[in-house]
């Protein structure tokens, strides 16, 4: 079976500009390129839901210059991929916490998610300034909102299908595959709830490497998965 949701925690960027004696930046802009590569993979392929791991909250620690070269990618990819994605069918949207987001990349966003509303080929997920942890906390927030707008009864108790309505991914179906390139064995904070059940895929190659034919293998190990969900057949 193809996954409905493919997602990828694309790390290595660094290492693989520094195995060239080049600057961290070099890393994410061949990054970049493997973005597209795995956009198409997963469109050949028949994946509904492609989410990628761009920058994660604990990453505005680093460098101030590094960030600042994310932000211009991130800057770039929204001006530059906007008629692409909708002419591909691509619908565009990004999560995470905007907060720390300058006016522009804010207002980029929306654009771009509002230009390709109407796109149904694909959904492609971009989760920046985002954590699994702040996740859980917004979803409580906004639940609390909820019930001082009146919208949620407070002496009703929660259950789990009420809480999703308050994650960040509501309506979009949980991860079936979870990739990470780069050869870390840990998910560093991405979707804590979003990934009970999903399928692991842990690979050494580094992301700007990581182009279609790796794309493919990772769906070939998906579909030899067995997934039980905790029953025995
Ligand atoms: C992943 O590559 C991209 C981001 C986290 C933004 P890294 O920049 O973490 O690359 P390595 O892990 O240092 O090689
Ligand atoms: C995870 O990579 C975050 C992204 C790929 C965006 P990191 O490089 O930040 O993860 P750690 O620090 O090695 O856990
Ligand atoms: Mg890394």
């Amino acid at each position: 079976m193809v996954p409905a949701h493919v997602s990828i925690i694309m790390d290595g960027n660094g290492r693989w500009a520094q195995q060239r004696h080049r600057e961290r930046s070099y890393g994410h802009r061949e990054g970049a390129e493997s973005i597209r590569a795995c956009i198409e993979a997963a469109m050949e392929a028949g994946v509904r839901y492609l989410s990628l791991y761009t920058f994660s909250e604990e990453n505005w620690n680093r460098p101030d210059e590094e960030v600042k070269g994310i932000m211009n990618l991130f800057m770039t990819f929204l001006g530059k991929e906007k008629e692409n994605l909708r002419k591909n069918g691509i619908r565009f949207l990004t999560i995470g916490n905007r907060n720390r987001l300058s006016k522009d990349i804010r207002e980029g966003i929306a654009e771009v998610e509002r230009y390709t509303a109407g796109c149904d080929r694909l959904t492609l997920v971009v989760m920046f300034s985002y954590s699994g942890k702040w996740d859980m906390v917004q979803a409580v927030n906004r639940y609390r909102e909820d019930i001082a707008a009146g919208k949620a009864d407070p002496s009703q108790a929660l259950d789990i299908t009420g809480f999703e309505k308050y994650i960040s991914t509501a309506g979009i179906p949980d991860p079936d595959l979870l990739i990470r390139t780069g050869g870390e064995l840990r998910i560093s904070n991405y979707m804590l709830w979003q990934c009970a059940y999903s399928e692991f895929y842990f690979t050494d190659i580094l992301w700007p490497d990581f182009r279609k034919t790796e794309f493919r293998k990772a769906l070939d190990s998906f579909e030899n998965r067995q997934r039980r969900y905790g029953e025995i057949n």
